[in-house]
C-alpha cells in the first residue's frame, strides 16, 4: 500500500483538498489519511465547508485552535510529529499558504518525509503578507512543487528551484468551483437574502469580503475601505459575510455605522452577513455584478465565473487573474476604488477568458504525477 498524508487547516484549504481527496479514492492500492490541524474551528469557516464539498470528516483534528503564528506554527508541528511517526507516510501533500501549510512541511522533512505543495510558486514579493512567507518556506522544503500558473513556474525557475521538481497543472480549487457550480446555483441564499432573480446571469447586488490583517487589524484602513463601499452600496446593494477576525475589528473600532442594520438588505448598504458556506458563497458571487475582495482565491474563482473583481490589496500573487481582465489591483485608496467600480460596472458583458488548465483536471493530474513518483522510487 502507498501511505499519503494530506493536511488541512483553514478555510481556503478545504476546496484546495476536496478534488485530490476524490482523485485518490479512484486508487485502491493507496492508503489516504486526510489531517486537520484544527487552525479553523469554527462550524461556519470548517465543518460546513466539510458537508457542502462531501468531504469526508478528517481521520484526525489536532485542534490547534487560534494563537500568534508562533505558537499556532509551533503547535502544529507538535502535534503533527507523532501522527507522522505513526502513520510513517511516505509522502505528505499541502495545500496553500496558511500556518498550517508550512508547519506540516516542515514536521515532514524534519522525519525525512517528502513533502508535495499544491499551489506551489505563487508570489505576492511582499513580506508583510504572513503567507507570503509561508508560500516561499514551504516551497524550499518540497520535493513535488504543483503550480497553478504560469506566474508560479517563472518564479520558481527564478529561484533556482530544479525543473523536475515544477509541475503545471492547473487549479484544484477550479476543480471544485466547476464540480459544484451548478449545485451552488439550487441554493437557498437568494431567497433568506430577499434577492430577485430576473433569469439574467448577473442580479443586481455586490459582494464584499476582507479578511487580512493589513485590511482589518488597521482602524484607518478598515474605514477607508467601508466608506468607499458605502458609497458603492448607496446605488447597489453589497452583502458582506463577514470573518469573526473582521466582525470584531468592526465592532471594536465603532465602524459598525458603514454597516446596514441586520434586516434591512433589500433597502441597500452594505449589509452584514455570517460566513457562509461553501456553496452559498459561490451562488452569491457567481451571480453577482461585482465583487470586491482581498481574499486570493476568490480573485481565482471571479474569473472564472467572469465577475469583475477589484481586488482591495497593493498587490496579487495571482497576476493570471489579472491578465484574464476580470480582476483590477486596487488598493485601499477610496477614490481608486470608486472608480474602479464605476468603470466595472458600467460594462455587463462577462468574461470568458480563463488561464491555462483551469479546467477542473488539476486533482488527477496531481495524482498521476504522485502515483508516478512514489512507483519510482
Ligand atoms: C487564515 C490564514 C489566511 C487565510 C484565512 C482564511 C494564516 C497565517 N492565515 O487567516 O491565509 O486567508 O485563514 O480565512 O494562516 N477565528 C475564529 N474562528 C476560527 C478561526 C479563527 O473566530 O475558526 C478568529 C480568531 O479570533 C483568530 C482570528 O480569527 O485569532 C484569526 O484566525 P487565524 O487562523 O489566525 O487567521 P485568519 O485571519 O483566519
Amino acid at each position: 500500500m502507498t501511505r499519503i498524508l494530506s493536511v488541512v487547516g483553514a478555510r481556503p484549504n478545504f476546496m484546495k483538498v476536496a478534488p485530490i481527496v476524490d482523485a485518490l479514492r479512484e486508487f485502491p492500492d493507496i492508503d489516504h489519511r486526510l489531517i486537520h490541524s484544527g487552525q479553523h474551528y469554527d462550524e461556519k469557516l470548517s465543518r460546513n465547508f466539510f458537508a457542502d464539498l462531501s468531504l469526508p470528516a478528517p481521520d484526525l483534528n489536532l485542534e490547534v485552535g487560534s494563537a500568534s503564528h508562533a505558537v499556532q506554527t509551533a503547535e502544529v508541528m507538535k502535534r503533527m510529529e507523532p501522527v507522522l511517526l505513526d502513520y510513517q507516510p511516505q509522502i505528505v501533500v499541502v495545500v496553500g499558504d496558511v500556518n498550517s501549510t508550512l508547519a506540516a512541511a516542515l514536521t515532514a522533512v524534519k522525519l525525512g518525509i517528502e513533502v508535495a505543495h499544491v499551489e506551489a510558486g505563487l508570489r505576492s514579493f511582499d513580506d508583510s503578507m504572513p503567507e507570503e512567507i509561508n508560500r516561499r518556506l514551504t516551497d524550499a522544503l518540497s520535493t513535488l512543487l504543483f503550480v497553478s500558473e504560469q506566474s508560479g513556474v517563472e518564479n520558481l525557475r527564478h529561484e533556482g528551484v530544479p525543473s523536475e521538481k515544477i509541475h503545471f497543472v492547473g487549479n484544484v480549487m477550479i476543480d471544485s468551483l466547476l464540480k459544484h457550480r451548478e449545485l451552488a446555483a439550487k441554493s437557498t441564499i437568494f431567497k433568506q437574502l430577499g434577492i430577485a432573480r430576473d433569469g439574467g446571469t448577473s442580479a443586481s447586488y455586490g459582494v464584499l469580503t476582507l479578511h487580512r490583517p493589513s485590511n482589518v487589524d488597521d482602524p484607518r484602513v478598515l474605514q477607508c475601505i467601508l466608506k468607499a463601499v458605502a458609497t458603492i452600496a448607496r446605488e447597489l446593494p453589497v452583502f458582506f459575510p463577514l470573518h469573526p477576525r473582521t466582525r470584531k475589528n468592526i465592532e471594536g473600532f465603532g465602524l459598525a455605522r458603514f454597516l446596514s442594520e441586520p434586516g434591512q438588505g433589500s433597502c441597500g448598504g452594505i449589509v452584514p452577513l455570517d460566513p457562509l458556506g461553501y456553496l452559498d458563497f459561490l451562488a452569491l458571487h457567481d451571480a453577482a455584478r461585482l465583487v470586491l475582495t482581498d481574499s486570493g482565491g476568490i480573485q481565482e474563482e471571479a474569473t472564472v465565473l467572469g465577475v469583475p473583481c477589484l481586488t482591495l490589496r497593493e498587490n496579487t500573487e495571482r497576476p493570471a487573474t489579472v491578465e484574464c481582465g476580470t480582476n483590477q489591483i486596487v488598493g485601499a485608496d477610496p477614490e481608486r476604488i470608486l472608480a474602479a467600480a464605476r468603470s466595472a460596472l458600467k460594462n455587463s458583458a462577462r468574461s470568458t477568458r480563463r488561464p491555462p488548465l483551469w479546467d477542473g483536471k488539476a486533482a488527477p493530474r496531481i495524482v498521476a504525477i504522485l502515483r508516478e513518483h512514489l512507483q519510482a522510487k
